[in-house]
């Protein structure tokens, strides 16, 4: 996605933040090792998307930005412990490079200072915006609770699958798509479309994160076919336990639920599976249907044609994103 020009200034800041305000010894390190490593900023990039299509010129912006995304590098931190991953954009988890205890340590810190950041600025808004950011921030915890009961479970339906994905990864895009046009001065029912856009693309985005997973490259920098070694409910399980028969239903949820079996024996099990039933396709196709709603709900915005148009590129480019 072409999407430098509206980081420039939040690219900057967080250089700053970077090389000024954080010290460097061990506790901090790991975190800027993890801004290091990149990552796509996506969720700054939609944040300050929101506020430029709704009017919004000011800078205190970028300082929200970037508690967003040290608010999504917190997670994935502990994220990393939680899915016993060994890569992360790339390069060595925190969790593998350094150890367990250090993410916890780390990660911790750097969600103390998600509120120092935002504790910092000077938006008029600033009360709401700090409510509005808790409140993801506890849905996102919320999420990856019910993430890990669900590694536990034997099977689940697709309104249980929605309730988590919602919690832990739309909430923080409907911060982003919700509060950039508040913050631009948009008013109340605009906020409330963003929100329902927030909403989709975030659905969109976890069910592309459990596409790659296993039908990704090594272009998504995370070991193909964790979830499936991790025993996670994802969209494609989902989707296979809609389409399976009785019979071979009982067999698949014994196997996928075992972490004892040989990784490379049980990726093949279950590869076999998507292919016979078709999930590559049926997930795209999900992921197509999404992208629909959304540039419905992008046509009900008041915003310029032009701003329509360049917002539905952005969310075709990201209906096709490998990584
Ligand atoms: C990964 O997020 C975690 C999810 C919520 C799916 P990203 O895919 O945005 O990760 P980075 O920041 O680009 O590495
Ligand atoms: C994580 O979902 C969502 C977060 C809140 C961090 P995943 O566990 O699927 O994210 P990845 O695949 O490790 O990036
Ligand atoms: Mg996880
Ligand atoms: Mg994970
Ligand atoms: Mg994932």
């Amino acid at each position: 996605m072409k999407t430098k020009k509206i980081l420039s200034n939040y690219f900057i800041g967080l250089d700053q933040f970077l090389h000024q305000k954080l010290p460097s010894n061990n506790l901090y390190q790991p975190i800027a090792y993890t801004f290091n490593l990149g990552g796509k900023s996506i969720r700054p990039f939609f944040l300050l998307y929101s506020y430029k299509i709704f009017g919004g010129n000011g800078k205190q912006i970028n300082q929200v930005a970037l508690a967003l995304e040290s608010l999504h590098n917190f997670s994935l931190i502990h994220d990393d412990v939680m899915d016993n991953a060994e890569k992360r954009r790339g390069k060595l988890s925190v969790q593998k490079k350094w150890n367990s205890n250090t993410a916890i340590l780390s990660g911790d810190a750097l969600l103390i200072i998600c509120f120092q950041l935002l504790n910092s600025i000077s938006f008029k808004n600033k009360k709401e915006i700090i409510k509005e950011f808790t409140d993801s921030a506890l849905k996102i915890c919320e999420g990856q609770q019910l993430d890990l009961e669900m590694e536990k479970k034997i099977v689940i339906d697709k309104k249980e699958y929605f309730r988590m994905i919602e919690l832990k990864t739309a909430a923080l895009f409907i911060f982003c798509f919700k509060m950039g046009c508040h913050l631009a001065g948009g008013d109340f029912s605009n906020q409330k479309k963003m929100e329902q856009i927030g909403l989709q693309i975030g659905l969109l985005f976890q069910i592309q994160d459990d596409y790659l997973d296993f039908f990704g490259t090594k272009k998504i920098g995370k070991k193909i076919g964790q979830d499936v070694l991790e025993n996670k409910k994802t969209f494609l399980f989902c989707e296979l336990l809609d389409c399976i028969s009785k019979t071979n239903k009982k067999e698949f949820i014994s196997k996928y639920n075992n972490k004892k079996t040989e990784p490379i024996k049980k990726i093949k099990y279950v590869e076999a599976l998507f292919k016979r039933h078709d999930i590559k396709n049926k997930t795209l196709l999900k992921i197509n249907d999404i992208n629909s709603v959304i540039h419905g709900l992008i046509n009900d915005l008041s915003i310029s044609r032009n701003n329509k148009e360049n917002f539905k590129k952005y969310i075709n480019q990201l209906s096709k994103r490998n990584n």
